[in-house]
């Protein structure tokens, strides 16, 4: 873990390297009450085996700062990882929440993967946040931003001089993440990404993901300013139109992750694992030809 220290609040940090993930405790430091945000539930595609090796070690730092899990938050549905928050707030008691859009992810991959009994109302978390709607961790006032782009019903969350950008933006030199799974829209994610960059220049970003570009060490956090001045794809003197063509590109040149289709009938279903079925096995679904053409 790696700590940040913010006025009455410490951010800490750890990096998942399987997926490139970074994974939040936000602890108010009057309270010692704390918010999760994008723990990792391990998963071997090779084993099909799941494993809560990173949401341990989360659970070790709870406990040994004393801490009150109020939060296990989720920014997204993720493509890329299984989100460990049923796992994290049974062994807490803290509460899930994801965007109050997450109900249209759902709709979209219930069709894909043919699902039709799975819920979709959101029912899977505890709370389900709208755009602009404001909840307290312990003393500190967090509010949530709609972030459109990477997904439908991505949020940013803003707590005191911290926002959670997850994979809006990445670090300055890594630029954004991507705009084309399903629901993904390059305009939707740079009118998200301007209004992240209009927060108070000081404001922190700790983005989702870092891959340790040539070889430098992975870093989660930024500031707004610093994205201002730097990030490869936003910075200011860059318009829409420059932004979406660069990211259209690139996203054209981009295989799909590893997980994803392991990851998003895991992730829709709040992050817990399909029911066993009659022998006693849980299986995924992999939809054959959806997401063509087999790469070379
Ligand atoms: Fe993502």
């Amino acid at each position: 873990m790696i700590e940040y220290n913010h006025k009455g609040m410490t951010i800490a940090s750890l990096h998942d390297e399987r997926t490139g993930s970074f994974q939040y405790v936000v602890v108010d430091e009057a309270t010692k009450v704390a918010a999760i945000i994008d723990p990792v539930l391990d998963f071997d595609p090779r084993a099909g085996a799941t494993a809560t090796d990173n949401a341990d070690l989360i659970l070790e730092y709870v406990r040994a700062k004393r801490l009150t899990v109020e939060w296990v938050l989720d920014t997204h549905s993720h493509a890329d990882h299984f989100s460990a928050a049923p796992y994290l707030a049974e062994k807490t008691g803290g509460k899930t929440a994801i965007g109050a859009k997450v109900i249209e992810v759902q709709k979209l991959w219930q069709d894909i993967y043919c699902l039709p009994d799975l819920p979709v109302d959101g029912s899977q978390w505890d709370r389900l946040f709208a755009d602009g709607e404001q909840f307290r961790i312990g003393s500190l006032d967090a509010h949530v931003m709609l972030s459109p782009g990477h997904t439908l019903a991505s949020i940013t969350y803003v707590v005191g001089d911290a926002s959670f950008v997850h994979d809006t933006l990445m670090v300055p030199d890594s630029g954004t993440s991507r705009a084309d799974f399903p629901g993904g829209d390059a305009h939707a994610l740079w009118r998200s990404i301007r209004a992240i960059l209009d927060l108070s220049p000081e404001t922190a970003t700790y983005v989702g993901h870092d891959y340790g570009k040539d070889g430098r060490e992975v870093v989660g956090r930024s500031t707004v300013a610093d994205q201002r001045r730097d990030n490869i794809h936003v910075r200011d003197g860059i318009d829409e139109a420059e932004f979406v063509a660069t990211r259209e590109k690139r996203d054209a040149s981009l295989p799909l992750p590893d997980l994803m289709l392991a990851a998003l009938q895991v992730n829709i279903r709040g992050g817990r694992l399909p029911d066993a079925e009659a022998c006693g096995t849980a299986f995924l679904k992999v939809p054959l030809n959806r997401f063509g053409p087999a790469a070379e």
